[in-house]
């Protein structure tokens, strides 16, 4: 069945990837690309299927209660998948504000425009973040969808936030909605200033790697490309008003990940420098999957080894992309965040 769907954030990193994918998987699908073009949202990830004749981008801000409410009514959408958001937890640190503004009260906006107008979906994309941290000590443990939600910075405090809002939406209005956490993405269009595109980029220009407090904080990953396999299968297939855990099964601890980039790019390891740890700083997210695997038959395709090796490829075959970006503003925050340790 033919659908419409508004995919918000679409000019961001992981929101552009599902745009790619989306557009070229369900040419029947008319895919609609909601983006307010913050410093986080770059046109240029949408290149390639700007042309295609079932997909339009939208320039327009989620907080805009009334322009979201016209666009709605205009667009009489089938499906909502909401991507937008302030993402970089750093930020979060130096300026909570517009966390809240964007992933709290804009997801409070698309919410309250999808049960005006019938939406028949809302997806919400979150985070591990919301379950707080693990223990280096107990790999054992991980998150699953029933873990209690406990964060650590605004970042994470407004995504759980955003998440209680959702669930109560579904029970209190039966706004038909899914839920997806998943963990750490890397991949193709990554804004360089988070981990691993940052270090790709500063090694390929012999720059100094800032690696937080003592390197041994583990982070989950996940190719971008699996993630938005498992949103497909999530708005087709899951069941409405749960919440479904993504992850990759691909634990490294931050050194780990830098050791390796600085392997595959043949340089040397002084690159690292050891810098001020982040306030209240994760020790570590593992997310257990096993419901969507088992529920609706999700599987990775890449692991880090595969994942990561096709990442630097495609950064070293798309230098225009990251370079425009870290020519601009990206400059002073880079100052700003790293001062003189960098
Ligand atoms: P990103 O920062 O790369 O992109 C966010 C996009 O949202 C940008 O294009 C930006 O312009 C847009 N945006 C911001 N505020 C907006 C507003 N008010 N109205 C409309 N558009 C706005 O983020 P990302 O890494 O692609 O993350 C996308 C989503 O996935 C976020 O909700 C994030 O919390 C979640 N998530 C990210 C990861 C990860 O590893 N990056 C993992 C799990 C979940
Ligand atoms: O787990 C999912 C989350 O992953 C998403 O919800 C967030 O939107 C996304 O940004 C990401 O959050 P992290 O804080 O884990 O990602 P980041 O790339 O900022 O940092 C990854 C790890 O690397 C973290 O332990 C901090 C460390 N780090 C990061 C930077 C930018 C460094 O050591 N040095 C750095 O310069």
């Amino acid at each position: 069945m033919k659908q419409k769907i508004l995919v918000t954030g679409g000019a961001g990193f992981i929101g552009g990837n599902f745009i790619h994918y989306m557009v070229n998987k369900y040419p029947d699908y008319f895919i609609i690309n909601l983006d307010a073009l913050t410093y986080a949202g770059n046109l240029g990830t949408c290149e390639a299927v700007e042309e295609k004749s079932n997909y339009k981008f939208i320039k327009g801000d989620i907080t805009n209660r009334e322009f979201i409410f016209d666009l709605f009514e205009r667009e009489a959408f089938d499906m909502v998948v909401n991507f937008a958001a302030e993402s970089h937890v750093d930020r979060s640190v130096a300026d909570p504000e517009i966390f809240i503004k964007t992933n709290v009260l804009g997801t409070q906006v698309l919410m309250d425009a999808s049960r005006t107008f019938g939406v028949k979906r809302y997806h919400q994309v979150s985070t591990d973040e919301v379950y707080g941290d693990l223990p280096l000590n107990r790999p054992d443990l991980l998150f699953k969808e029933d873990t209690p939600l406990h964060t650590s910075s605004p970042y994470s405090a407004s995504k759980a936030s955003a998440d209680l809002l959702v669930l109560a939406y579904h029970r209190t209005f039966g706004l038909p909605i899914t839920i997806s956490r998943c963990s750490n993405n890397y991949g193709p269009y990554h804004f360089p200033e988070k981990l691993i595109p940052l270090m790709i980029s500063r090694a390929l220009n012999d720059e100094a790697l800032p690696v937080y407090g003592n390197g041994e904080n583990v982070r989950d990953w996940l190719h971008v490309y699996d993630h938005c396999t498992a949103i497909d299968l999530i708005l087709h297939k899951g069941r409405i008003g749960e919440v479904y855990n993504i992850g990759g099964n691909n634990e490294r601890t931050n050194l780990e990940v830098v050791q390796t980039i600085l392997k595959a790019l043949n340089k040397p390891e002084s690159l690292i420098t050891y810098v001020k740890d982040r306030p209240g700083h994760d020790l570590r997210y593992a997310i257990d999957s096993t419901k969507l695997k088992t529920e609706l038959g999700w599987e990775p395709t890449y692991n880090f080894e595969t994942g990561i090796k096709q990442t630097i490829e495609w950064y070293l075959e798309n230098k225009k992309w990251w370079e425009n970006i870290i020519s601009g503003d990206y400059k002073n925050y880079f100052k700003e965040q790293y001062g003189d340790q960098s």
